[in-house]
């Protein structure tokens, strides 16, 4: 068997997580492979709605596996509370959760540091979600990480040893460290992971996989706050690419399955950093009233703007997308006119490829396209859609060239609808 990868084309929060809880029950098990809880995956179901931050959205789904792989970041506070709750409504989570014994940890200085990095910056921040993901991965590769294993060798001292670096790094950059009542809660936090399955998930996954299992790899953030490919400085610390798939579960990439690329039908970013399709005006505000555009870790306005078909053909050629999932169309239902960039012009010079830099000189070329003026949220099936609708859905795949098989029309697990392909 093969493993299939779900994951986000543009800056994140594309609605990841409602269409995980979707697929899940085609699968055995539902696995995480980088982020930490700078990620915040909403579901929505029987009325009541749920955030997920480091446990995979299949979570609530019934009889799968769900994995938390090597390549994420474990914050043991935060990961607590998000599994508490989960155990107070009822999920056996014990039963059902299973975490790498190689995921790094999130120490409480590495909220600090992500901080402090921060305030040094200046208005040249990040925005970061402040959840010390950053600082972690530093810590990752530059071989000073601590690993959730080592709660079995040594860990008090080896904690200690991070803390102190950590403390002299934080007074050398003029920032004091008070970290005592986090402290606590982290210790606790660690002796309530100890209680679950800690787990070598990449021997684990591969065993799934030669038993016939089928595996749903779920991203976290977009392709484009990648590390490597993303907006940089303006990304997260991962590879969000389907190639961390690979690094960070274990799995070889020939054994890559489908690749679904998740995107909205407008397009979304926040924090900071260059968005070319970026509405400053009361269509920017129109979208974000109507698709609720505020954060769900931090609350934070996410900026909008129109659809970027660059910058996706770009996503779907890094991860090879075989199957485009289009969601929030329904946030577009009144809108006499919709536009998607096809183009840019880069310094004069028109491009349909996407440029190393988005930062300055970069205007993009729109088509017009006309509003479907419909509700579209009670729809439960293609051949209700508007003729106007249909012809976005043709628009897009002519200029993707990868064929949308799932149009979501409402943040609630029924308002899905998959088409014909
Ligand atoms: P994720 O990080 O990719 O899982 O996405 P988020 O949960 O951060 O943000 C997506 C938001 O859109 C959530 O509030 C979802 O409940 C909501 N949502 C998902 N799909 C749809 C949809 O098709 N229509 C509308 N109106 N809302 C949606
Ligand atoms: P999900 O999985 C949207 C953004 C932050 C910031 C940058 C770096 O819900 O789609 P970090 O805390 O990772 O160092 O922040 O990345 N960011 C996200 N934006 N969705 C996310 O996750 C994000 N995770 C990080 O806003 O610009
Ligand atoms: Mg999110």
């Amino acid at each position: 068997m093969k493993v299939d990868v779900l994951l986000g084309l543009q800056w994140g929060d594309e609605g990841k997580g409602k269409v995980v809880d979707v697929l899940t029950p085609r699968y055995d098990v539902v696995a995480r492979f980088q982020g930490g809880p700078n990620a915040g995956h909403t579901l929505e179901f029987n009325n009541q709605k749920y955030v997920l931050r480091s446990i995979p959205s299949g979570i609530f789904q019934e009889g799968q596996t769900n994995i938390i792989g090597n390549g994420v970041v474990l914050d043991p506070i935060l990961f607590a509370a998000e599994a508490r709750d989960l155990e107070k409504s009822g999920i056996d989570i014990k039963k059902v959760l299973k975490i790498s014994k190689k995921v790094h940890l999130i120490l409480p200085t590495h909220r600090l540091l992500d901080a402090a990095y921060e305030t040094l910056k200046g208005s040249a921040k990040i925005g970061t979600t402040g959840k010390g993901i950053g600082p972690t991965y530093t810590d990752k590769i530059s071989r000073d990480g601590l690993r959730l294993g080592e709660v079995f060798h040594n860990f008090a001292e080896k904690y200690e040893a991070a803390k102190q670096r950590h403390i002299k790094l934080l007074a050398a950059l003029g920032f004091d460290t008070d970290v005592a009542e986090l402290e606590k809660q982290w210790f606790e936090g660690i002796e309530y992971i100890k209680t679950f399955q800690l787990i070598d998930s990449e021997h684990v996954i591969n065993g799934y996989l030669r038993d016939g299992k089928s595996v749903l790899c779920e991203g976290a953030q977009g392709s484009l706050l990648d590390v490597d490919f993303g907006s940089y400085p303006f990304v997260t610390s991962s590879n969000t690419v389907c190639a961390g798939a690979c690094s960070g579960l274990g799995v070889a990439p020939n054994k890559i399955g489908e690749v679904y690329g998740i995107f909205k039908a407008y397009c979304t970013r926040v924090g900071s950093g260059p968005f070319p399709t970026e509405l400053h005006d009361e269509t920017g505000a129109k979208i974000r009233a109507i698709g609720h555009e505020f954060g769900a870790v931090t609350g934070r306005e996410r900026r909008c703007g129109w659809i970027d078909l660059v910058a996706l053909r770009y996503t779907i050629m890094l991860n090879g997308v075989t199957q485009l999932i289009m969601m929030k169309s329904d946030v577009l239902d009144d809108f006499a006119t919709i536009k998607a960039c096809d183009s840019y012009l880069v310094n004069g010079v028109e491009t349909r490829d996407f440029p190393y830099s988005i930062d300055e000189g970069v205007e993009p070329v729109y088509t017009e396209l006309k509003g479907w003026n419909t509700d579209m949220t009670k729809m439960q099936s293609e051949d209700q859609f508007p003729q106007e609708f249909k012809d976005y859905i043709a628009f897009l795949e002519d200029k993707l060239g990868v064929p949308i098989t799932i149009v979501s029309v409402g943040p609630d697990r029924t308002q899905t609808i998959e088409r014909k392909h």
